[in-house]
């Protein structure tokens, strides 16, 4: 949610520092700041302000007299307000009342009122309503010299989930992070280091990245790390080569974001099936579940742990380990996961599904279910992200960087993941060659897929203009279209605020058909599956209520022609993998909602890209 970026190099670290924070913009935030010292400067330069980067950028270039130099060490933070209204005052970077140690800070400290307290009741002055505060005083309160030793000590006394990033004028060549329940990615560049809460903001700079584990603290100076526990033992991270190009997080001549990450699902789902697929064997191999034959014939529930989008592909994965592996599967709604007493018994195993790898719920059900001893598998998109390191093993989706807040090309990916697990552990079990090979050339054919949905983009745009003034809409499907339903109300309801609700076509007479009248217009996900013919009777009774039906159906469709407004059709796919179509035409319909409604696309409002706070 917030984003931190650390600089200390050879460069000129007001410039990068700016454009590792537009990197993280993506993320979602209200507020910006930076920490900086200029070469022979006693004192740390604190530029903060409300808003965009843009605005910090004008109020350092009103400063330029002051950051002109040379200026080789800082950090930066984008704020996403959680204590305190997003302002200037309670930006980041925070200092010390005696301007000695500046830290930016993400994650939320739980025991900051008892911290604040004390450390008031010893003098110190605070200028912020904020709960990040509180270290900048407490890392100063245990400062003798030794920077590192003083953020060990501090962050000791904290309660809660941190990643911070901590500077001083005494010691100008030198980062010290630390991270306990929020990401820190640190970059190894030729002579020069970043510190940052996302590698979308190192990998202009360098490929070769530390994740820091939680309990590390690091000392990066230029071309250098130095990890330690809070115990000051050394420690050894692995350096992860991250091959994400700085184009593939351009906009690559799209107008957002989501658009581009839409129009890149040909080649993502190409991506995430490719080596995977055993044709002559109806099976598939995914080596990173590091699971053999028998490990899998001896899992008997599955749990699929996720939120938001995520929860809702999780949601498919259920039927398809149910339909193609006989397998038990429950779908859980990561955050409730811990809060209640889980039962896991042997043999079961835990599918965690996250594009960011970061989501706090998703994580802290992971944890739980370690904990009890559960095999846990991780369903991410962003390498060496928490949940897929702790998770320990798991099936990446290869989707690339994916910047937009509304998931899109993730989710496909995800289905198309689950589909992949579904026919290797149904190949442990009663899926036979014949039936694994149908689906796995099904699998190698959803690139074709995607792209005939993307073909139509144009009149999905048409339909979507028609529909854009709507105030409140219906999304309906069954079966494998019920979470398609779900994840169509979602996309439209967080990128263009109008009201609406995905719902099960058959329950839609037991409350919800109340609200339906000429102004409600009803989304029908009803591809050719066998379900078809029942959602086009629930179609016909939103249709006698006067709601104008919008159809996506398979082309060619007669049946839902017939009883619908609107029809966007999608390309035949067989129906384990129908919601891919679906959702595609789906989150172009909501993309051009929003546009013709004139909303922030990439960042709607009060959303942030990776949930790290419950
Ligand atoms: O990174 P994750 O997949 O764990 O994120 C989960 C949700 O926060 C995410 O899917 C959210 O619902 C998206 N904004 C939906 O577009």
């Amino acid at each position: 949610m917030c984003g931190i970026v650390g600089y200390v190099g050879p460069g000129h670290a007001p410039e990068v520092i700016i454009c590792g924070l537009r990197r993280l913009e993506y993320r979602g935030y209200d507020s910006a700041g930076v920490a900086l010292l200029p070469d022979g400067a006693q004192r740390l330069l604190v530029v903060k302000t409300a808003g965009k980067i843009a605005a910090l950028e004008k109020e350092l270039a009103l400063r330029a007299s002051a950051c002109a130099g040379r200026c080789h060490l800082g950090i930066g933070h984008t704020r996403w307000a959680t204590h305190g209204a997003p302002t200037a005052a309670n930006a980041h970077p925070h200092l010390s009342a005696n301007g000695r140690i500046a830290i930016v800070h993400n994650g939320i400290i739980e025991n900051y009122a008892a911290l604040r307290q004390r450390l008031e009741d010893r003098g110190a002055v605070f200028r912020s309503e904020t709960d990040s505060e509180v270290i900048a005083h407490l890392v100063d309160a245990c400062y003798e010299g030794d920077l590192r030793r003083a953020v060990a000590a501090a962050v000791e006394q904290l309660e809660g989930a941190f990643g911070i990033a901590a500077v001083s004028p005494r010691h100008p060549g030198l980062i010290v992070a630390a991270r306990r329940g929020s990401p820190v990615a640190v970059g190894v560049g030729d002579g020069e280091t970043i510190v940052a809460s996302d590698v979308c903001a190192v990998v202009s700079h360098t490929t070769r990245v530390v994740f820091l584990d939680d309990g590390d603290i690091v000392a990066a100076r230029a071309g250098a790390v130095d990890i330690t526990s809070a115990r000051n033992l050394p420690i050894s991270r692995e350096l992860t080569h991250v091959d994400w190009d700085v184009g593939r997080i351009a906009k690559g001549g799209f107008e957002h974001f989501m658009l581009k990450e839409i129009h890149d699902q040909p080649r993502a789902l190409a991506d995430v099936t490719r080596g995977r697929l055993l044709p002559a064997d109806g099976a598939t191999r995914l080596s990173g579940m590091r699971m053999d034959a028998r490990e899998m014939a001896r899992v008997s529930r599955l749990i699929i742990a996720a939120c938001g989008t995520s929860y809702y592909a999780g949601m498919i994965g259920k039927y398809l380990f149910e339909d193609f592996a006989g397998l038990p599967a429950d779908v859980q709604q990561a955050a409730e996961f811990r809060y209640r007493n889980p039962i896991i018994e042997r043999d079961t195993a835990m599918l965690a599904v996250s594009q960011s790898g970061e989501t706090a719920d998703t994580l802290a059900a992971v944890r739980e279910a370690l904990r009890k001893g559960a095999v846990v598998l991780g369903i991410c998109n962003v390498v060496g992200s928490t949940i897929a390191r702790e998770a320990g093993r798991g099936v990446y989706l290869h989707a690339g960087p994916e910047i937009g807040v509304a998931s899109t090309k993730a989710f496909s990916c995800q289905v198309a993941v689950l589909a992949m697990m579904a026919v290797a552990f149904g190949r442990t079990r009663r899926l036979s060659a014949e039936a694994g090979r149908h689906m796995v050339n099904a699998l190698a054919d959803l690139p074709r897929i995607a792209a005939a949905v993307l073909e139509r983009a144009d009149l999905i745009r048409a339909v979507a203009e028609k529909y854009a003034r709507a105030r409140d809409f219906f999304y309906i499907g069954r079966g494998y279209m019920y979470p398609a339903a779900l994840e169509g109300a979602l996309k439209l309801k967080e990128i263009s605020y109008i009201h609406a609700e995905g719902y099960h076509a058959a329950e839609l007479k037991h409350g919800p058909i109340a609200l339906l009248d000429s102004e409600v217009p009803v989304v029908a996900a009803v591809p050719d599956t066998p379900d078809k013919v029942k959602t086009l009777g629930n179609m016909q009774e939103c249709r006698a209520r006067k709601s104008p039906i919008i159809a996506i159906a398979t082309q060619g469709d007669a049946g839902a022609r017939e009883v619908s407004d609107d029809v966007i059709e999608i390309p035949p796919c067989p129906e384990f993998l129908s919601a891919i179509p679906v959702v595609i035409a789906e989150q172009l319909f909501a993309y051009h909602v929003a546009r013709a409604r004139g909303c922030p696309i990439d960042q709607p409002r009060n959303l942030a890209k990776s949930v790290t706070v419950e």
